[in-house]
């Protein structure tokens, strides 16, 4: 297993062998695991390409170290707990030695099914069991996997469906969260219908039973293709560099892209961070309770955990049913020892009062997370005296979809853990403040663009179908570095603390939504004229979504309207994205060019509309009046 680090000093000492010989560091991580060829090179790297590659030469599979490598030590112990929507219904367990039958079986009726190395296959599915197995069968047999979070609309999986050129999409018929039996088969048909030449079939996981449209030359049943399937299937060897999922995700512009991963660097790293950053000890049971359509969910519920051998828990349902007490009951029932989760979360529960938290045993905790925007010292203070009692350090990781693990991040009992920071990187992780013009800001006490200036093993290799984008988004603001997007502050002691995004991304719920995609998807109704989206500083989402809409003379009804809006932005993307305020404006102010100033807008959406600086050099200074008198009124509502 890869080195856990237990004191400062050690951390200290690790942090500075890892930049002074960064590959002597990561060849030594990367000796714990099973592979089937060594690696001839452990790096070699060109942030203008990108070309970055990891383990150069080694051959392995991912799931024969998740899986296989622990069937003689630890065969018998729980490696995946799952819970159920229903508060009374029953946990599920398999043991490493079940979960590997699974996968095996699942890897086998995929084969059979035409299924093979380098074939895309998109996952559209609740938080069951067979997710995580279905991900691990891919994996099995070298396909590429790629999860659609379900609650993205039948356009969006349409769109990502087409951009991977996938062949099978696996679903389910029906979805439960909460109260909700959400009808996921009909959104995949609604896709299909929309045009997936490339699909071939679509394999169904029956969840609820209930009835779902059927058609016969392309839909089969997940229990039918399983059946009599052989428990065991050869893995098929990877390349290091060969791709193991693709994940798609917001920018600043056009549409979702693909974020890709690859087998070697990807498993060395997410393993080495969740034992690091969780400091999982053999007994524990650790529990995140992302969706496995989100980043997270793959590296930290799926990947590393099982890497390291862990019991991982899986939950089906939501915070808040049957009531804001759910998160707490499992941890008490489950004795859950790490728990990590989103700011949203704790925030929402947190509104709900201190007496859901109070009802549970929550001894047993010794670890807590936060993951996908930046906590506020409320909800930490909360977090750490309601749920961890005062005795479980907190730790605020900062990481990304593409960054495929966590990069800075309090180590528990080992990095002291001011409230609202991300604190430190990681071994092996290198990031640097830089000012608009890529100069680097040295010494502490200072503000800046967040850069990472090395790689790391599981770093976005390129993006699906387009490598020129990857380049352009991520390597061509600063040379040579990598650019996050995100502002981070570096305080007097050298601890990081993320601001937020620097771009137009808004972070709503820790889900990134690129304001040019709610744009488009707005644009789509047929009386908007124009229309500009911004992010607003909101108490339970972190930030919420506000749009300026400029429509034609059509529009008598503005509340009608407004939900015809929200219907368009449901159907294009989903409604993770739906505007949380929508202001029907005579015009946009716009700079001499014609660009919109978002800064304006984001200041007027904040409410703070006294200081908006010099606006005489718009185009149309006089729109910002009207716009500001729109945004009281609005904003009264
Ligand atoms: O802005 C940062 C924010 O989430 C972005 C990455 O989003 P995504 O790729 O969806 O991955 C989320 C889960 C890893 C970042 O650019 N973010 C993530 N973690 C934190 C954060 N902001 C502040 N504090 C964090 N701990």
């Amino acid at each position: 297993m890869t080195l856990q680090i237990k004191n400062f000093k050690q951390y200290q000492k690790e942090y500075a062998r890892s930049v002074k010989n960064p590959e002597q560091f990561w060849h030594d991580q990367a000796l714990s695991f099973y592979w089937r060829k060594p690696w001839k090179k452990v790096v070699e790297w060109d942030f203008k390409g990108p070309d970055v590659k990891w383990f150069i030469g080694g051959k392995l599979n991912i799931t024969e170290n998740c899986l296989d490598r622990h069937l003689a030590e630890r065969g018998d112990k729980v490696a995946l707990l799952w819970e159920p929507n229903e508060a009374d219904g029953k946990t599920k367990s398999y043991t490493y030695r079940q979960l590997h039958a699974e996968v095996c079986k699942t890897a086998n009726a995929l084969k059979a099914n035409g299924i093979g190395k380098g074939d895309r296959v998109i996952f559209y599915m609740p938080m069951v069991p067979e997710l995580a197995i279905g991900v691990l069968a891919c994996a099995r047999i070298g396909a590429v996997h790629s999860v659609v979070f379900a609650g993205f609309s039948a356009q969006a999986l349409a769109d990502r469906v087409n951009d991977a050129t996938a062949k099978m999409i696996i679903c389910s018929d029906f979805n439960k969260r909460g109260k909700k039996n959400i009808p996921v088969k009909k959104v995949v048909d609604d896709a299909m219908a929309m045009g997936c030449p490339s699909v071939e079939t679509v394999l169904c996981h029956q969840n609820t039973g209930q009835e779902v449209d059927w058609n016969p030359e392309i839909d089969k049943w997940w229990h039918e293709e399983l059946k009599g399937r052989r428990t065991s299937c050869k893995p098929t060897i990877m390349d290091s560099e060969d791709m193991l999922f693709i994940l798609y995700t917001s920018g600043s512009t056009g549409k979702p892209k693909g974020v890709v991963h690859t087998c070697g660097g990807y498993m060395v790293y997410t393993c080495y961070s969740f034992r690091n950053v969780f400091q999982y000890q053999e007994d524990d049971i650790y529990w995140c309770t992302a969706d496995i359509g989100w980043i997270t969910g793959h590296s930290y519920i799926v990947y590393g955990p099982l890497l390291a051998g862990a019991t991982t828990v899986m939950f089906e349902g939501v915070p808040t049913y049957p009531d804001a007490g759910r998160f707490w009951e499992i941890c008490d029932k489950l004795k859950v020892n790490q728990f990590y989760t989103a700011p949203t979360a704790i925030r929402a529960l947190m509104a709900r009062g201190d007496e859901y938290v109070e009802k549970y045993d929550l001894s047993t905790l010794k670890v807590l997370g936060t993951v996908g925007e930046p906590i506020n010292a409320e909800a930490w203070h909360w977090y750490d005296e309601k749920v961890g009692k005062g005795r479980c350090p907190i730790v605020d990781t900062w990481w990304q979809t593409e960054t495929g693990g966590i990069m800075i991040t309090p180590i528990p009992n080992v990095t002291e853990t001011p409230p609202t920071f991300a604190t430190l990187p990681l071994p092996g992780i290198q990031p640097c403040l830089v000012d608009k013009d890529g100069n680097e800001i040295a010494g502490n006490d200072v503000e800046g663009l967040l850069c990472i200036k090395f790689p790391w093993p599981s770093m976005i290799r390129t993006t699906y179908g387009d490598h020129e984008r990857c380049r352009n988004v991520y390597f061509s603001a600063f040379e040579n570095k990598y650019f996050t997007g995100d502002g981070a502050r570096r305080n007097k002691d050298g601890m990081y603390r993320i601001i937020g995004r620097v771009d137009d991304v808004i972070n709503v719920s820790g889900h990134r939504i690129g304001t040019a995609e709610v744009e488009n998807a707005i644009n789509e109704h047929d009386n908007v004229v124009e229309s500009a989206v911004v992010g607003y500083p909101h108490d339970i989402k972190g930030q919420g979504i506000y749009a300026y809409i400029i429509t034609n003379e059509n529009v008598t009804d503005e509340e009608a309207f407004r939900k015809e809006v929200l219907q368009v932005v449901t159907r294009e993307i989903g409604p993770i994205a739906k505007p949380d305020m929508i202001q029907v404006v005579p015009g946009l102010p716009k700079t001499r060019s014609g660009k919109i100033m978002r800064r304006i807008l984001r200041k007027i959406a904040e409410g703070d509309v006294s200081k908006l600086g010099d606006v005489s050099t718009l185009l149309n200074p006089e729109v910002v009046e009207q716009i500001k008198i729109g945004a009281l009124v609005e904003l009264k509502e």
